[in-house]
């Protein structure tokens, strides 16, 4: 008997904070079984204990280390009997500030981190995604895939490219039964955000400081239907929509409104 024992299987990136966490509560309440992997050893113990040993596979994992990632998924799979019921395509880090002053060893560890392993990891897990009926891939964009954010240039860069593979990779694995979907969450509230950002969120709208529990409920609804994108909170797809249509008017509001303003000799 696999230790899943037939439950469904989560596979999370980034599952010790934040959104990735939450989610291993919620789909662990639910009874499935969670594979959870991070760099972060002290809350990858809280999680295995927190849901239980022989309801988890919890091991450290730098996603950007390929070869590591094949043995986790080698093992998660072994303990799954070969399913992949929802891969959730989570972590990643916030490194940003103004593009020409970004170290560009920080640009590429958001690019390695944010896009990257997400490409690689997808890549060597599609084989259980598609021995797995009704199974979905779950990608974390961002908000910041709307309009390019700027102060973050290089992570929203990543971000759109997270939404745009989603888009591609769900028509190619549509014929095997594999959907791909991913979630775009605004200002979430988790340790990725910095105080300052934190305690200038507004109270209200696409921009209130949301719980990271909201997005686990949109990974949990995405895995019983078939939208492509999920907003959190839902008004940012309104925002899209403007974009769309009007995107010199949201360069020029985000321009005026001072929030990238740089103090340049
Ligand atoms: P978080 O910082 O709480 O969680 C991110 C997790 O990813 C951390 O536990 C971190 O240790 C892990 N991680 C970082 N590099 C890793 C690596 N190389 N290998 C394995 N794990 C690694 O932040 P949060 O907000 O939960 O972030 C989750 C995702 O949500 C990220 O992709 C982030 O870019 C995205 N996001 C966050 C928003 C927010 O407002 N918090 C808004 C939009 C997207």
């Amino acid at each position: 008997m696999s230790k899943a024992n037939g439950r469904k299987a989560i596979f999370i990136t980034g599952a010790a904070s934040g959104m990735g966490l939450e989610t291993a509560r919620l789909f662990h309440e639910k009874g499935w079984f969670v594979g959870g992997v991070d760099v972060n050893e002290a809350g990858l113990d809280a999680l295995r204990t927190e849901l239980g040993a022989e309801n988890c596979l919890i091991s450290r994992l730098d996603v950007t280390d390929r070869e590591a990632y094949r043995a986790t998924l080698a093992a998660f799979a072994q303990a799954t009997d070969g399913k992949l019921d929802l891969m959730f395509n989570n972590a990643g880090i916030g490194r940003g500030g103004p593009y020409e002053d970004m170290p560009w060893e920080d640009a590429m560890a958001v690019i390695n981190i944010n896009l990257v392993a997400v490409l690689s990891g997808i890549h060597l897990a599609i084989p259980l995604l598609k021995a797995t009926p009704g199974s979905l891939c779950f990608s974390t964009s961002s908000s910041s895939a709307i309009f390019g954010m700027a102060g973050i240039a290089v992570y929203s860069a990543t971000k759109h490219a997270v939404k745009g593979f989603t888009e591609a990779l769900s028509v190619e694995l549509k014929p095997f039964g594999v959907r791909v979907a991913d979630t775009l969450p605004g200002m979430i509230d988790t340790p990725i955000l910095p105080d300052e950002a934190k305690a200038n969120a507004p109270t209200e709208g696409m921009w209130r400081l949301t719980p990271p529990r909201e997005v686990a409920e949109a990974v949990w609804a995405a895995y019983h239907t078939d939208k492509i994108h999920w907003y959190v909170p839902t008004e940012l797809e309104a925002f899209d929509l403007v974009v769309t249509q009007h995107p010199e008017m949201v360069r020029d509001q985000m321009a005026a409104s001072g929030m990238f303003n740089r103090s340049q000799p």
